[in-house]
Order: structure tokens, then sequence, then C-alpha cells
């Protein structure tokens, strides 16, 4: 598949056939994947490949209780999990974590995310990350992009076997008791947890903003890059 191709059209799936996902295709998924770049090379990332169904239960209920407080905002009407989120907005979404419970469906893919054909858990080593934000006063992320692009390169390992799936993060809501459940240590993060199979259905046009939406030149206030007709 042409590389562009592959940008353009690798969208979250969230609903899969069937069909297994053989341990060989998974491997050479992984195999991929880890060309992925990371501050100072240092690949901090740990993958758990989550195949009993009873602990596949459990990473689905872990991901419950995030996916719950995650439409709690949505019913709030405020930016899910937003670092800057006031007290004000927390305490809404909050409030409106009974009715978020009560929208569960049986079928839903958090409700069925045990189910999935692949099931994988990253997590990051916290003492390898080059994490150079971790001294300033906000908000840090920059440690998550020396594992992220790990996870990205999965999801789009996975198209050369025309496969889908969906890097998805709501269950570190419970990373607590998800590090209980994995035996992880607590010098490890949860990252993400990924669904992997074939897709139901491929999605094809993507919804982006374009590049004039958020590219300036020289400063943040900066005049707009136009892209050259
Ligand atoms: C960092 C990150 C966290 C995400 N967490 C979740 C999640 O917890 N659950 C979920 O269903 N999707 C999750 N997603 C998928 C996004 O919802 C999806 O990428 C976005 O809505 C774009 O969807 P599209 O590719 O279908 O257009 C996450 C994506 C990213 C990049």
């Amino acid at each position: 598949m042409d590389l562009g191709d592959a940008l353009r059209t690798t969208g979250a799936v969230r609903e899969f056939t069937d069909q297994p996902v053989g341990d060989d295709v998974l491997a050479r998924i992984l195999d991929l994947a880890r060309f992925a770049p990371s501050g100072g090379n240092r690949q901090a990332w740990r993958v758990i490949v989550v195949r009993d169904p009873a602990q596949r239960r459990r990473v689905r209920d872990h991901y419950l209780e995030g996916w719950h407080e995650y439409v709690s905002h949505v019913l709030a009407g405020v930016v899910p999990f937003s670092p800057l989120a006031t007290a004000s907005e927390r305490a809404s979404a909050h409030a409106q974590l009974d009715a978020a419970r009560a929208l569960a469906r049986p079928d839903g893919f958090a409700e069925s995310l045990d189910q999935v054909p692949v099931l994988l858990v990253v997590a990051a080593d916290l003492g390898a990350l080059a994490a150079t934000d971790r001294d300033l006063a906000r908000y840090q992320m920059v440690g998550g992009a020396s594992v992220y692009p790990f996870v990205w390169n999965i999801l789009l390992a996975a198209r050369q076997h025309d496969l889908g799936g969906v890097m998805t993060t709501v269950a570190t809501r419970d990373e607590v008791a998800l590090r209980d459940t994995l035996h992880l240590p607590a010098t490890f993060a949860v990252a993400a947890v990924l669904a992997l199979g074939h897709p139901r259905r491929q999605p094809t046009r993507l919804s982006r903003r374009a590049v004039r939406a958020f590219t300036t030149i020289d400063t943040f206030d900066g005049p707009t890059f136009e892209t050259p007709r």
C-alpha cells in the first residue's frame, strides 16, 4: 500500500469480523512497529498480548471505568480529561457519571472489548523515558512521544495485513488497578490498550483539519502557512 494512502485512510476501527489474527501476523506487525523512533533510542515500550478470557474481561472492566468517565464529560459538554479543566468542569462531568453508566450498550465497543481479535496493552518504562519537559510547571507530555510512535506504527503496520484497530487510553483512568491486573511494576505506566482485527468497514475518508488551520510562519500568531496551489 502506498504510504500516502495509508496515512490518509488509517482511521479508528472498532468493529471487527470474527476472523482470527494469527500469531505469525501479530509477530510481523510488532516486528515492523519496533522501528519507531524514541528519545535517545531508549525503546521504553513493553507489549502485553492479553489472551486469557478472564484477563481480557478484567482489562475490559478497567476500560469501562474510564469509558464511563469519558462519556460523563461528553454529557457535561466539557473536553474529556483536559489537563486545563477547571474544578467546576471536573465537577459537572462527575455529576454525569451515573447517567453515563446508564448509557451502556451490551454490544458497544467498550462493553465487548474482551471479544476483539487481538488485545494488546502497551506499557512504558518510566525509568527509560527521555521526558525533557519533566521540570516544567505545566502538564508533561514529552515522555509519551517516546512510546506513541510505536503504538501508531502497530496500527500502520496492521494495514499491511488488511487489519484495522484503534489506540485507546481511557483505561489509564483505572491504571492503579490495571497495573495490578497486569503485574506491571510501579515504575511502568500504561500507555495504551489496542484492539486489532479484520475491520467490518475500512474507513476511507477521515475528517481532519486543513493544514492552514494549524500552521503559521515564524510565530504562533504569525501569518498562516498557505499551501501553494
Ligand atoms: C491518544 C489517543 C487516545 C485515544 N483513546 C481512545 C479511547 O480511549 N477509546 C476509543 O474508543 N478511542 C480512542 N482513541 C481513538 C480516537 O477517538 C480516534 O483516533 C479519533 O476520534 C479519530 O477517529 P477516526 O480516525 O475514526 O477519524 C484515541 C486516540 C488517540 C490518538
